[in-house]
């Protein structure tokens, strides 16, 4: 029911009428419009800032961004150097290929070619000086033992390589299998021959 003290004067009323009903020429109120004109300078603002001129990062390309890193963050887990990863190159025959070359340009003047030892260890009997992990060997090569006249590698080789000539050694041996560590590598030259 329309209360007639409510009434404004330019409440006028529209001309038609259907099924008897007639409505109010009101005004929309004024919160209401606020809200729709709102709206509209949000829209263009948003339109601009996201779309048009490209400042603000759009949730899909948030959520983009945050896959790539997501991914790179795996790949470089998956290309993490620890012994499982070297156990694993080392049963890889394109790795230990790879692996052989390096060892037989850099290594074979003290390791042999046939990797028992001469002025460095032998690599393939279950002695070892610094540890019979595949870590163990990669952080000899990577760091040297300057003082035992085993020249560190890191800089030179990277990474990649010193990863394939570790697997190159370890695919002479097993996992799991024992390990002796022993002090010191008597070179075979040096061995007293017998009286
Ligand atoms: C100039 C001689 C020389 C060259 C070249 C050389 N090594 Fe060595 N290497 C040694 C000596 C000497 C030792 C023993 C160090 C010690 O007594 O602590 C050794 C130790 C090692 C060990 C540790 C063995 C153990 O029992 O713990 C590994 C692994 C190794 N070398 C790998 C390599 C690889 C791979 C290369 C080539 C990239 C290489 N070496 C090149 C002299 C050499």
């Amino acid at each position: 029911m329309i209360d007639p003290a409510n009434q404004q004067p330019d409440d006028a009323l529209r001309p038609h009428s259907y099924d008897g009903i007639q409505e109010y020429d009101k005004r929309l109120p004024r919160w209401w419009l606020l809200t729709l004109y709102g709206a509209m300078v949000f829209a263009v603002i948003y339109w601009g800032y996201f779309h048009a001129y490209g400042f603000g990062v759009l949730p899909v390309q948030a959520l983009e961004a945050e896959m790539a890193k997501n991914a790179a963050l795996a790949a470089q887990k998956a290309g993490e150097i620890n012994d499982e990863s070297l156990w694993k190159m080392s049963t890889d025959p394109v790795a230990n290929a790879a692996g052989k070359v390096t060892f037989e340009a850099t290594c074979v003047a003290c390791h042999k070619p046939d990797l028992t030892g001469l002025i460095g260890p032998n690599l393939v009997d279950n002695q070892w000086i610094h540890g019979g992990k595949p870590m163990d060997s990669f952080k000899t090569v990577n760091e040297g033992v300057l003082a035992k006249g085993m020249p560190a590698w890191g800089a030179m080789l990277g990474k990649q390589k010193m990863s394939e000539v570790v697997a190159y050694i370890f695919s002479f041996h097993k996992q799991g299998e024992e390990v002796v560590i022993v002090p010191v590598w008597t070179p075979p030259a040096i061995v007293a021959p017998p009286q």
